[in-house]
């Protein structure tokens, strides 16, 4: 059976800790699903892991929809979250709910995922009227990297830690289904989890959220580039051996080997061929 937001609700309540993996393609998806992760994110972060832009800002909405067709075909029971990428809501209520509905009816996910406080309010309600769920993502944004001048953690002082608890107070007023906080300090985190009654995500939130979430490429170590401190490398699947080996055999000849070719029985008058 698929997970639903009502899943998710009853493991806060009783404290069954959701799991959340940002993943992008059909075999991530599988294994993820298989492996029985709560919720698969489509995370515009496919920018950077897959698609090597420097930020999340250039990728688009139909960019976005065949990572989304590829997750959901492989997923039986996991939650499918697909991120709004940047200026796909910003702009107007409007587009908000075009740009969702392609994620639901064309992307096959279950709920959208977009960044931003109480300023979205407007759009989240609208979102829910039209029964789709929404993850509202505060803290660190990363699709704000202009205006916020950087990765940083977010809610260090009195005035911003108390803007960071009236903007998670804000979207589930309007009617977030969950919160996900990114690069948020670990005691102010906690606060906004116990005063919330949706479940929140943590990423680089400490371990009092009632989830986690991990990029898929970072906690199995499929990327040697920037690691950041809320990473743990959970496995070290690193490529470059695997492909050194691969290189030597070729060049070596030693593959492939008639274990990895085809023959015929008689073939003798292949020879005879020109
Ligand atoms: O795009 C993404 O992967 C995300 C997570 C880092 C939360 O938004």
């Amino acid at each position: 059976m698929r997970k639903s937001i009502v899943d998710f609700k009853k493991q806060k309540e009783t404290q069954d800790k959701i799991t959340m993996v940002a993943a992008y393609d059909y075999p991530s998806a599988k294994a993820l699903d298989e492996a029985g992760v709560d919720i698969i994110l489509v995370g515009d972060s496919v920018a950077m892991v897959l698609l090597g832009h420097e930020d999340t800002l250039s990728v688009s909405v139909e960019e976005m929809l065949i990572f989304n067709k590829a997750v959901s075909r492989a997923s039986q029971n996991a939650f499918v979250l697909a991120d709004m990428p940047f200026m796909s809501y910003q702009s107007s209520t409007y587009d908000a709910l075009q740009n969702a509905a392609k994620f639901i009816k064309i992307g096959r996910a279950n709920g959208v995922k977009l960044e931003g406080g109480r300023e979205f309010s407007e759009c989240i309600k609208a979102l829910s009227r039209a029964s789709i769920p929404v993850v509202a993502h505060i803290g660190l944004t990363p699709q704000a990297i202009n205006a916020m001048g950087g990765y940083k953690v977010q809610g260090k002082s009195k005035e911003a830690a108390q803007k960071l608890i009236d903007d998670a107070k804000a979207v589930e007023d309007a009617g977030a289904s969950m919160v996900l906080m990114e690069c948020v300090p670990s005691k102010l985190a906690k606060k906004i989890t116990e005063i919330l009654q949706v479940p929140t995500i943590g990423i680089g939130a400490g371990k009092h959220c009632d989830g986690q979430v991990l990029v898929y490429h970072d906690f199995l170590g499929l990327h040697q580039g920037f690691k950041p401190k809320f990473v743990r490398k959970f496995a070290d699947l690193n490529p470059n051996e695997g492909i050194k080996a691969y290189i030597n055999a070729v060049k070596s000849g030693e593959f492939p080997s008639d274990a990895h070719s085809f023959s015929l029985e008689n073939d003798e008058w292949i020879e005879q061929l020109y």
